[in-house]
C-alpha cells in the first residue's frame, strides 16, 4: 500500500470510526481493565520517549507528530517548549485544541495536516508516538528522512515490534482483511530500519514498553 492510501485509512479510522474511543482513552474516564492496560502501557512510552529529550525545552521548537488529543502536545508546552502540534484526523485536532490548558495557549500551534509538511517548518526536536506504527518500513525511512531535514537535534518515535503475537495478528489480517478498512499495524525490526535509513541518518533502540494489550518500541532517529 503507498503512503496516500495507508494515510487516508488512517485519517478515516481516526477522524470518524475511533474518534470517540480515542477520546475516551486519553481521558480519566473509566475505561475496560483491557484498554486499561492500554491506558497504562502509553503512559510509561510517553515518559520513556520524554526522557530523550533535554528537562528543560524553554525556547525549542518540538513538532508532536501525530498528536491525536495531544496528550503529549501538553508534557512539551509543560517542559516550556514552542509546540507544533499536527494531526491528519481534524476532529482530534478539535479535541486536543479544547484539552490544552489555558497558560499553554502562547506556546502550542495545532495543524490539520500531514505530518511531513513543509509548511510546519523546522524543528529541534520531533516527537511521533504511535503515529507511524501503519506504515512500511520504507515509508518510515522516507518519513525520517523528510522530517530530518528539517530537525536538528533528534526524532523519537515508535514502531510495532516484531514480536510472534503481532507477527500473528498482522498474517491474520493480510489473510483476512477486515470489512470497516481499519488500519493494519506493520511491525518492524529496528535493524532492518536502520539499514533503511542509513544513507540519511542512524536509529537507536530505546527499548520497548509491553502492558497487557499493548506493545510498542521506542526508537530514536538522529540525521
Ligand atoms: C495511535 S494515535 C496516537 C496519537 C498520539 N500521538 C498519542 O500518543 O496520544 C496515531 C495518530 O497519528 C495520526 N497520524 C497518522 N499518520 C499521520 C500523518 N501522516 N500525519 C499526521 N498525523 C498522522 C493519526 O491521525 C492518529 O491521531
Amino acid at each position: 500500500m503507498t503512503y496516500d492510501a495507508t494515510r487516508s485509512r488512517v485519517e478515516e479510522y481516526f477522524d470518524r470510526t475511533a474518534t470517540r474511543t480515542w477520546e475516551r482513552l486519553t481521558s480519566d474516564a473509566p475505561v475496560s481493565k483491557i484498554r486499561q492496560t492500554v491506558r497504562e502501557g502509553r503512559d510509561t512510552m510517553r515518559a520513556l520517549m520524554l526522557s530523550r529529550l533535554p528537562e528543560r525545552l524553554d525556547g525549542a521548537r518540538v513538532l508532536d507528530a501525530g498528536c491525536g488529543t495531544g496528550m503529549m502536545t501538553q508534557e512539551l508546552a509543560a517542559r516550556g517548549a514552542e509546540v507544533v502540534a499536527v494531526d491528519i484526523s481534524p476532529s482530534l485536532v478539535g479535541i486536543a485544541r479544547q484539552r490544552l490548558p489555558k497558560e499553554f495557549g502562547g506556546q502550542v500551534r495545532f495543524e490539520s495536516g500531514d505530518m511531513l509538511s513543509r509548511e510546519l517548518g523546522y524543528f529541534d526536536h520531533v516527537m511521533a508516538m504511535d503515529s507511524l506504527i501503519y506504515y512500511s518500513g520504507t515509508d518510515i525511512g522516507s518519513a525520517l528522512e523528510r522530517l530530518g531535514r528539517r530537525t536538528a537535534s533528534n526524532i523519537v518515535f515508535t514502531v510495532a515490534p516484531r514480536t510472534t503475537l503481532l507477527m500473528g495478528m498482522w498474517y491474520a489480517g493480510k489473510l483476512f482483511p477486515r470489512s470497516d478498512r481499519s488500519p493494519v499495524m506493520i511491525p518492524h525490526a529496528p535493524a532492518r530500519l536502520a539499514r533503511e535509513v542509513k544513507a540519511h541518518g542512524t536509529i537507536a533502540d530505546l527499548g520497548r514498553v509491553s502492558r497487557g494489550f499493548y506493545i510498542s518500541q521506542a526508537l530514536e532517529y538522529r540525521p
